[in-house]
């Protein structure tokens, strides 16, 4: 019987003793399998092959593994996308992959996929072209159907087959949140059909359900009635209408694209397979994919902010101050798999602060054991005895520069050798609260956003004598708990309060000008930001903004801020500010607006800050100027899908002639 039959780079291809062919994907100089031209043409050599040669050399099925530890497939390669400038260029790629996989699905041998780790977008797709699907229970095995996020809908046919696996309303909710599933969650709605317990038991598992010639059959439901006119109508328009709450079709295009797709042609999957392709190509061109895949590397660009190459796993945090960031730090940390000791000068507080976390840990641990096990993982600490045996200590007492140096002055002779000693200042200098210490280059800022649970973004500020080993340190320690690090240097505001503080000035100015405050906010919504100016001042403290534009020498001297101020009207906070709030929201009503008006008053609104990141850039608070944008995106939701502030900036030159950055 052949081995080896095929020459091969990024698949291993191999028939075993009782007949079954084994296809392993082991993408070369790769630590993670992407569906790339190579692999893909592979791939495609391996099923001619076996079309072929099943029958003359006694092949019984086929299986396919991955070769990688932590990963099944992550989906295509989106570093290839760039290549593609016309339609018919992505079509004819698009119905290569999709002959490729109709080839699979009609083997008259059974094929058998085996999932550990990620299975994610095209490699989702490829295991729904399988016969039966094979899947690890373990926590690193994730499915799902990212490509909303990166402005795309599944196009090798994913749509469909999803569809007609799961039912309907799983599939189209599944894909429309870009949710990457458990595996048994996706064992219950039906993508995957055989769980084992590890990647041991994997391949053998695989090898049965060949022999047994195991098949996979949709899961019958309710739902699948849904794929009827006019349930497909109905229900089309239903989910429509709540995507369309949360975005907007002209920005966001994909969602709706792919609702449409299934009212219009969900009672076929013939007909919906064809659609989803010819659908697939002009998504893929668009400047909202452009920019949203520009999003996705520069995420990795901050992961990349932390090497790899410096082994230190910080396992014990001890965090100073129990207030409205310490507590959430702290708690975050334990959320993460950490131990976190907490500490600060009132009980009350400290207590308070530890009950806080029980809310995240009921989110985050299903189970009773591992929430118990994550409230005793944090620790009330009022005296700092676990100083001594932290790995990092954050300080998160008020921002006062004398209290932060008389703290961080007497807990220094406790710290252990190698321990990280950081500061979530927001806003005073590194050096500055670093005088006092003996060893004055020892201290970094972690700066984290508030809320802590929501922000992806951490500043790692570098102070003037700083040392890469503390920053890189710093840098670890954020990726450890799952967030993004961004080195900058310590100077007033750092980046993200830096490039705020003006927008927001410009936006207290309009509003003492006249300018209705919730036309303001709706028009910055409709630029694309997460939330207006004067919401995020109201939600970040009036006194704290106040605070801040001081610093920044931009002093937000204007009477009606000064009128709540005084009135103790700090916002969110303290129940109103420049809004009434309830329930954690502030109260709004309908803003009767022409559209093209808040359209051009959005891109007014944003300009300031723009404008402050091209001077961050040329004062090089970051390392690049796609970190700037990768710091705007990820620490103020500057509109994901304008690729950054920078890059904004860039496409706007290119087309306005009444609006320059420089
Ligand atoms: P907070 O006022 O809510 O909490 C500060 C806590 O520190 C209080 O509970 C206080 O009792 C305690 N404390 C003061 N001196 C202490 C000492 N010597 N030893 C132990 N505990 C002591 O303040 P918040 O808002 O949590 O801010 C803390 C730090 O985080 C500040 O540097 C602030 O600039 C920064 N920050 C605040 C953000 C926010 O949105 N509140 C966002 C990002 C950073």
């Amino acid at each position: 019987m052949a081995n080896e039959p095929l020459d091969l780079v990024d698949w291993r291809f191999t028939i075993d003793f009782e007949g079954i062919a084994w296809a392993v994907f082991d993408r070369a100089g790769e630590s993670v399998n992407a569906l790339g031209r190579r692999p893909l043409e592979e791939l495609e050599h391996i099923i001619q092959w076996i079309a072929a040669q099943a029958k003359v050399n006694g092949v019984r099925g086929l299986g396919i593994l991955s070769g990688k530890e932590n990963c099944f497939v992550v989906g295509a390669d989106i570093n290839e996308f760039d290549e593609f400038d016309t339609e018919e260029s992505v079509s004819s790629t698009i119905n290569t992959v999709t002959e490729i996989l109709n080839k699979i699905e009609g083997l008259e041998i059974t094929v058998v996929c085996g999932i550990n780790g990620a299975c994610l977008g095209g490699g989702l797709e490829l295991a729904l072209a399988c016969h039966y699907r094979v899947a690890t229970s373990v926590d690193i095995t994730r499915i799902g159907f990212p490509e909303v996020k990166l402005g795309i809908i599944p196009g090798f046919n994913g749509t469909a087959r999803a569809i007609r696996q799961v039912g309907p309303v799983f599939a189209l909710q599944n894909m429309l949140n870009g949710s990457m599933l458990s595996a048994s969650v996706s064992r219950k709605a039906g993508y995957i059909d055989e769980l084992v317990e590890n990647s041991a038991q994997l391949r053998w598992r695989v090898r049965k359900a060949i022999l047994s010639e195991s098949k996979s059959r949709p899961v019958k439901s309710i739902s699948f009635i849904m794929t009827k006119w006019p349930f497909r109508s109905f229900i089309a328009n239903k989910i429509s209408k709540e995507v369309g709450k949360k975005i907007n079709p002209e920005h966001y295009p994909a969602p709706f694209q792919l609702i449409k797709l299934f009212k219009h042609c969900g009672g076929s999957h013939k007909a919906l397979k064809l659609a989803e392709t010819k659908a697939f190509a002009p998504l893929m061109l668009s400047e909202t994919s452009r920019n949203l895949r520009r999003v996705f590397k520069l995420s990795e660009q901050l992961k990349a902010q932390a090497p790899r190459n410096i082994r230190f796993k910080p396992l014990r945090v001890h965090v100073i101050g129990a207030g409205v960031m310490g507590a959430d730090i702290a708690g975050y940390c334990v959320a993460a798999g950490m131990q976190a000791s907490l500490q600060d000068l009132s009980t009350d507080i400290l207590k308070s602060g530890l009950k806080k976390q029980e809310k995240l840990f009921k989110k985050r641990f299903k189970t009773s054991s591992e929430y118990n096990a994550a409230k005793s993982r944090l620790i009330a600490d009022p005296e700092g005895k676990y100083i001594a045996r932290a790995d990092i200590i954050i300080e998160a007492v008020v921002e006062k520069l004398d209290v932060k140096q008389e703290l961080l002055a007497t807990i220094e002779p406790s710290l252990k050798p190698g321990a990280v000693l950081c500061t979530n200042t927001s806003s005073l200098m590194i050096e500055e609260i670093a005088k006092k210490l003996q060893d004055k280059d020892r201290l970094i800022g972690i700066h984290f956003f508030n809320p802590v649970e929501k922000m992806p973004l951490v500043e790692v500020i570098r102070g003037v004598g700083s040392r890469d080993k503390d920053i890189h340190r710093g840098c670890i320690f954020v990726r450890s708990i799952g967030k993004l690090p961004l080195i900058v240097k310590s100077s007033p505001g750092f980046l993200v309060n830096r490039v705020l503080t003006p927008y927001m000035f410009a936006a207290f100015q309009r509003l003492e000008a006249g300018e209705d405050m919730m036309q303001i906010d709706q028009a910055a919504k409709v630029f694309g930001m997460p939330i207006g100016p004067i919401e995020l001042a109201d939600r970040v403290g009036l006194d704290v903004c106040l605070h801040v534009s001081k610093i920044l020498n931009k002093d937000f001297n204007l009477p009606s801020l000064a009128r709540l101020l005084a009135n103790d009207k700090l916002g969110k906070k303290s129940g109103e500010g420049f809004y009434v709030w309830k329930d954690n929201a502030p109260i709004t009503s309908i803003v009767n607006t022409e559209q093209s008006y808040l359209c051009q008053l959005g891109h007014e609104l944003l300009k300031p800050l723009v404008v402050e990141c091209i001077r961050c850039r040329d004062e090089k608070i970051v390392g690049s100027s796609d970190l700037i944008d990768a710091g705007v995106i990820f620490g103020t939701g500057f509109a994901p899908f304008r690729g950054g502030p920078l890059e904004y900036a860039k496409s706007f030159n290119k087309t306005a002639t009444n609006y320059h950055f420089t």
